[in-house]
């Protein structure tokens, strides 16, 4: 970890928030192509924080709820967050600098596929309970937003909601689960989000950072296109 044996972290170094799960796996790729990896395997490590291949950067390994907060707050400089939290996270003491173009998918509502659609007062089940309060009420309906933790899919076949709002990939929850998707609400990928302060104190630092990671960037969709 980026301490000495008692623990203590050292607070001069870069340090970014990564989101763990299928975002980190295609945030990895991205670091590596910045000269930065971390100097063990994250996978197979029960630790939070990671020093890596270039000295002044530090890796924290956040549930992806966390990360905007992290970053808002200076614990963290830099952060790799999905849209979707983004959206759905109230304060803003931090820029969105970057779309990495990684864990695409889309944040949509979805009911059960033989629903006939429902007059007056909706129940809605989901994580999302900002965005889906500001979309429905965009929409003019009424609804009762129920927030849940996750496994938003069960929820209208129990008769807890008419709808969830919640991200689809391939869709296969969905299925799985007897329901199907109804609008797209947000296309969503991952973003690089910097804390302001860092900003000005860490500029030369944050400034090369984003642009390799840039580059990284465009590297990847070349590759993807390809090129
Ligand atoms: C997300 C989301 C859906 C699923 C969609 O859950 O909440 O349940 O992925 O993917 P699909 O369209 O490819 O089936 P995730 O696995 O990230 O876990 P979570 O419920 O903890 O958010």
């Amino acid at each position: 970890m980026g301490g000495d044996r008692t623990g203590h972290i050292e607070m001069s170094k870069l340090t970014i928030a990564l989101t763990k799960g299928r975002i980190l796996k295609e945030t990895l790729p991205l670091l590596e192509g910045a000269g930065i990896e971390p100097l063990e395997d994250i996978n197979k490590s029960r630790k939070l924080a990671f020093d890596t291949t270039s000295p002044d950067v530090r890796l924290l390994i956040l549930r992806g709820v966390d990360v905007p907060t992290y970053v808002e707050f200076g614990a963290a400089d830099v952060g790799v967050s999905g849209k979707d939290i983004l959206m759905e996270h109230s304060g803003n003491a931090f820029y969105e600098l970057l779309d990495l173009n990684i864990a695409k998918c889309r944040l949509m509502t979805a009911a059960k596929a033989d629903a006939l659609p429902k007059v007056g007062r909706l129940r809605v089940a989901t994580k999302y309970v900002n965005v889906a309060k500001a979309y429905y009420s965009r929409l003019g309906r009424q609804v009762d937003v129920i927030k849940l933790y996750g496994g938003m899919e069960l929820a209208p076949i129990m008769g807890l909601a008419d709808e969830i709002v919640d991200i689809v990939d391939t869709g296969n929850t969905l299925i799985a689960n007897g329901l199907e998707a109804r609008e797209t609400i947000a296309h969503i990928s991952s973003r690089l989000i910097v804390n302001k302060a860092s900003m000005k104190l860490k500029h030369f630092q944050i400034e090369a950072l984003v642009d390799a990671i840039g580059m990284s960037v465009n590297d990847l969709a070349g590759l993807a296109d390809g090129g």
